[in-house]
């Protein structure tokens, strides 16, 4: 019996084995294959595939990057201009906020907001408040910096600035500021925080203690800034940035470059200069732009991240089909942007490179590429084919180097760089991640100036993520061709009233940030560019699974990238030909969800993202299974 049952168990186990053989073999056999030449690079991978697209949309600098905490700094015009700054009266004090149309600090600030007080004391203190942007943080042990414009029929009274927070009224730091005088001047003070809590809840509150009327306007408070520039940018944001190793940044626009009207345009000589030279103006999104970021502020941005401008010129053409004809009209605005370059790159001797080295950079900043308009095929009247190539002559005459950028095809001059704009459904994304495999490669050299799959509010989720991934394995196999590319909108302040447009990759609210599954899909893809794209075969995966591949023979790095937006697993057998030393130990970043619609929010900033892991790998042939719903970067080292 023993031996029979050993006989027999002796059967079983060589069935077994023979099942398992079979099994084997037919799972080799159905087992998704990837095959990568690794000595045979296709294309050189522009260096400068990944960068950042830009514009006042969303609250993005005002309510968002720029670190200004008043709202409506700049008294404006009309029904709701202090809809942010209403009156304070404590105890039995009387006070009266208004704006004053008859004077402002400067003459593009014609305006001011009018506290007029006629019973106030210590203990009842009267003055005017500012909300913020649906909020404004306190942080401990910081230092804020503050400024406003005012004047007083009463010279020398105390104005009291504080941080007081909405709901218990403590006040988290105050000063005092005593020079006020019958003339408009500028007065800075500091407020310094100790040992508060984190809060959003705070407001600005300037008050004084006797009866007089003090005017107002330009009333600005800034937390500590990235690289403590003076008025400079947020640091949670740019820290974000920065993890995206963007080369480059497509400003200001967009829509806001163009402008709902001509007026309306980003009108570049009116952001730089000192903020009461700044008139503001109404964006295209509907509301008004301080232009605290101004031509010199989206410089230093770029300085700060060692991102190269690009910069986006504004060619004669408003939303509102307002255009200007190309000839003798056009002319002025042609000289707009030919001093708009030298501001950028001249040196502190010349006109406008001398403006630039006033505000305090007198050293030129780099540029290789000037865009000329925004989305001109949209422009009913046809005139754009003859703008750009009043633009072009213009600008190639005075800086032959420059890289001129058209927005729609032109048949008059050949542009250098075409910008393409693509915003895709998920399924759309999927099934464009080949469109540029074929493309014709003897034309100008391709920006996706704008790109993004619109799935998500207010923040892509995780199936928008998967397919902008599969999108960005096209744009990095075909960046011979694609030499930049820039997702759009890049921001936005998560407060409902705060959106135009959605989804967006980064948001916000007043205290705290977080970066979408789309950015992390950037991140990881930014952080593995490699130097040369690799033929890779991609076999038997099915539908939903994309892939790239590069290397970069200085680092001794292949990266391979494999999207699986499958909601099963995928098996990968991958075949480095070629490869002839494999490191054992590579490492797997993976981003994943259990469903497509998985994603992060404020209240959840850190649901989707991405998790490093090594894998050993056997050698150049080796299996690897891609979770459902993930992008992954593979890095192996030779
Ligand atoms: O990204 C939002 C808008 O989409 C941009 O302002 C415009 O260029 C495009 O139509």
């Amino acid at each position: 019996m023993l031996y029979y049952g050993v006989i027999m168990h002796n059967r079983v186990s060589f069935l077994a084995i023979l099942a398992c053989f079979a099994l084997a073999r037919s799972m080799a056999a159905q087992t998704p294959t990837l095959t990568v030449q690794v000595n045979h690079p296709i294309a050189k991978v522009s260096p400068t595939l990944y960068g950042l697209m830009t514009e006042e949309i969303n609250y993005s600098y005002d309510g968002g990057l720029y670190a200004e905490l008043v709202r409506d700094r700049a008294i404006g015009h009309g029904f709701g201009a202090l809809m942010h700054w209403p009156v304070v009266a404590r105890g039995n004090s009387l006070a009266a906020v208004s704006v004053d149309e008859s004077t402002g600090p400067s003459a593009a600030l014609p305006r001011s907001l009018r506290l007029s007080v006629t019973r106030a004391s210590p203990e009842a203190l009267a003055g005017v408040e500012n909300d913020g942007y649906w909020g404004l943080a306190v942080r401990p042990n910081a230092v804020y910096s503050g400024s406003f414009f005012a004047k007083t029929d009463s010279p020398g009274i105390p104005v009291t600035v504080s941080l007081e927070n909405d709901a218990t009224g403590v006040i988290a730091a105050t000063a005092t500021v005593t020079e006020l005088t019958s003339d408009w001047n500028r007065y800075a003070f500091t407020l310094k925080t100790g040992a508060v809590p984190i809060t959003a809840n705070n407001h600005l509150i300037l008050t004084i203690a006797r009866p007089a009327t003090v005017w107002f306007d330009l009333v600005s408070l800034f937390p500590p800034t990235y690289n403590d520039r003076v008025h400079g940018n947020r640091i949670d944001l740019m820290e974000k940035l920065a993890a995206l190793h963007p080369k480059f940044l497509r400003f200001p626009g967009g829509n806001y470059l163009e402008g709902e009207h001509i007026a309306e345009r980003f009108d570049w000589k009116k952001t730089i200069g000192p903020w009461d030279d700044r008139p503001t103006h109404m964006s295209p999104w509907r509301y008004r732009s301080s232009d605290g970021m101004g031509l010199l502020e989206f410089l230093e941005w770029c300085e700060d991240l060692k991102m190269q401008p690009v910069l986006a010129v504004y060619a004669g053409n408003s939303l509102a089909q307002d255009h200007v004809e190309p000839g003798p009209a056009l002319e002025s605005y042609v000289q707009d942007v030919l001093d708009e370059i030298e501001y950028v790159t001249g040196g502190a001797g010349t006109k406008w490179g001398s403006e630039r080295a006033k505000e305090g950079h007198p050293a030129p900043f780099p540029l290789h590429y000037v865009e000329i308009g925004n989305e001109d095929e949209f422009d009913r009247s046809g005139s754009y084919d003859g703008r750009f190539a009043q633009f072009y002559h213009a600008i190639k005459q005075r800086y032959p180097e420059l890289q001129l950028i058209a927005t729609a095809p032109v048949r008059s001059v050949t542009p250098d760089v075409l910008d393409e704009h693509f915003y895709m459904s998920a399924e759309q994304s999927f099934a464009q991640a080949h469109h540029y495999d074929n493309h014709e490669r003897s034309g100008p050299k391709i920006f996706v100036g704008e790109w993004a799959t619109r799935e998500g509010a207010p923040t892509p989720d995780l199936n928008a993520a998967l397919a902008d991934a599969a999108w960005m394995t096209g744009l990095e196999r075909n960046s011979d061709l694609v030499i930049m590319s820039s997702y759009a909108p890049l921001f936005t302040n998560v407060n409902p009233e705060a959106s135009q447009w959605a989804p967006d990759l980064i948001g916000y609210n007043a205290l705290t940030s977080y970066g979408s599954p789309g950015y992390w899909a950037q991140v990881m893809f930014s952080d593995h560019l490699g130097a040369e794209v690799v033929p890779a075969n991609l076999e038997g995966a099915g539908p939903r699974v994309y892939e790239s591949v590069t290397r970069d023979e200085a680092l001794h790095k292949i990266f391979v990238k494999v999207v699986n937006a499958n909601s099963n697993p995928c098996p990968l057998a991958i075949d480095l030909e070629g490869a002839d030393k494999i490191t054992p130990q590579a490492a797997l970043t993976t981003l994943r969800g259990n469903t497509p619609n998985a994603t992060s929010s404020i209240a959840d900033p850190r649901a989707i993202i991405p998790v490093d892991r090594t894998v050993q790998v056997a050698g150049p042939k080796f299996t690897e299974a891609f979770a459902p719903y993930s992008i992954n970067v593979l890095e192996l080292s030779y």
